[in-house]
């Protein structure tokens, strides 16, 4: 990542179904915690340009830390609403994303530092959460390589966490439009008909 050598591969991505697969893998830990999981998706495009991959990962990075640093019987949520971005003045089709949790929260000094890399909020030797504190790095890095943001807000400790980001909806990684495959591979005359 450091130097900026992550590919990505981008691709028409089903949104909506890659939420709700991320917060499947999540439904037994939840179910053991007693946490409730909740989602609200609206007016979502059917499909965004994305790469699916890195959109797995910002999900299962944000979805874990909401479970991991949730107590039990705490409530997790999921929303996506369609929006728009505005970049050097140029209005965007944009969809943002937001997981909610109730849990620990996040002090107003720790919400500057956790989006750098090995930044956690409790550095004591007795730390009770495991992690490198590399999740949120990465996850802001992969939506800033898709023209997106991220940003984390809290009530402050023991207040919940929420963490929203933006991503366009054409992020433009596809480069200019391909000319379509049946003309760029035409033959020289259409194969159905006699020569
Ligand atoms: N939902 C959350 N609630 C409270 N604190 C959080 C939340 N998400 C992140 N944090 C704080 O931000 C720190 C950095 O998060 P990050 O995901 O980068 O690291 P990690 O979860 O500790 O380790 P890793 O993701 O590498 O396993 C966490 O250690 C924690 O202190
Ligand atoms: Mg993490």
């Amino acid at each position: 990542m450091e130097a900026g050598k992550l590919q990505l591969d981008p691709q028409e991505v089903d949104l909506e179904k890659l939420l709700a697969d991320s917060l499947f893998m999540f439904k037994e830990k939840a179910m053991k915690h007693r946490l409730q999981m909740k989602t609200a998706f609206e007016n979502l495009p059917e499909r965004i340009q994305a790469d699916e991959r890195s959109l797995k990962q910002i999900l299962y990075n944000l979805l874990s830390n909401a479970v991991k640093f949730t107590p039990d019987g705490g409530q997790i949520s999921l929303r996506a609403i369609k929006t728009a971005s505005f970049n050097n003045g140029q209005r965007r089709a944009a969809v943002e994303i937001s997981v909610t949790d109730s849990g620990i929260g996040i002090t107003p000094e720790e919400l500057g530092r956790i989006f750098k890399p090995f930044e956690q909020a409790e550095t004591s030797s007795s730390r009770r959460y495991q992690g490198t504190g590399l999740g949120l790095s990465l996850t802001k890095h992969l939506i800033e390589l898709h023209g997106g943001k991220i940003w984390a807000t809290s009530g402050g400790t023991g207040k919940g966490s929420a963490f929203h980001f933006i991503l366009p909806i054409q992020s433009g990684l596809l480069g200019p439009k391909q000319p379509s495959v049946s003309h760029e591979s035409a033959p020289s005359h259409d194969p159905r008909l006699p020569a």
